[in-house]
């Protein structure tokens, strides 16, 4: 029998008519249309104290944790912040690691007030890889946020367009097996590595 993909959704906004947490509900429902079992994770939902590694973890922390390590797929959302992305969102990632993310597909959406996200997207996709995420190379960011979503609906059609095919992909590459030495894969060692620079990133780690 075909397993079911979990995807869910971080929003990392702690505004009460957040168009972060707005567009990702669309982003799940195209997942719970493509056969996902879906869930939105809200930072306000989690009351979270900033991230102190000399402090013993807090059970929401744990239980955040668990949902995002059991998921399949997790899409992250986050406002644009300064050109970046949200402190909510960056403390909850601060309490992940390689635990949560290895072999997890990871989809990025930001939402911008002004015009320019770009920098916001790129600081994600440089995150995500540092807990060995694979992200989707479809992202998603909607600029001049209040003429594209209104009362909780996308107005503009090819915003819901992208949104929702960032749902529909994090089904489609819910369980990727990107291992391209697997001896499945046909592809040799010797001539996929063959100066053994693979090995020597990972020592980088
Ligand atoms: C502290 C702060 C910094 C912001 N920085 C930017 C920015 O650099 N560029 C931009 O376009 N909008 C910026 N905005 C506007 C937010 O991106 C915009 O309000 C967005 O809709 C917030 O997402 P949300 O609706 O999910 O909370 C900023 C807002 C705040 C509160």
């Amino acid at each position: 029998m075909k397993q079911t993909p979990v995807v869910v959704a971080l929003a990392g906004s702690m505004r009460d008519g957040s168009y972060t947490r707005a567009a990702l509900r669309h982003v799940l429902d195209a997942a719970e249309q493509r056969g996902a079992e879906t869930e939105l994770l809200d930072v306000r939902e989690y009351d979270l104290p900033v991230f102190d590694p000399d402090e013993d973890e807090p059970p929401e922390a744990t239980e955040l944790k668990r949902k995002i390590r059991d998921a399949d797929s997790v899409i992250w959302g986050s406002p644009v912040y300064h050109g970046s992305y949200s402190s909510a969102f960056r403390n909850v990632h601060d309490y992940c690691s390689f635990d949560e993310y290895e072999d997890t597909t990871v989809g990025l959406l930001t939402v911008a007030g002004g015009g320019s996200f770009a920098s916001t997207l790129d600081h994600m996709r440089v995150t995500a890889r540092g807990v060995h995420a694979w992200v989707l190379p479809h992202q998603v960011g909607i600029r001049n946020a209040r003429d594209k979503i209104e009362d909780g609906e996308i107005v503009d059609e090819s915003i819901e367009e992208r949104v929702r095919k960032l749902g529909e992909q994090a089904v489609e590459y819910a369980f990727i097996h990107p291992d391209v030495t697997a001896p499945d894969a046909g592809v040799d060692e010797e001539t996929a590595d063959p100066e053994g620079q693979q090995a020597e990133a990972d020592a980088d780690d």
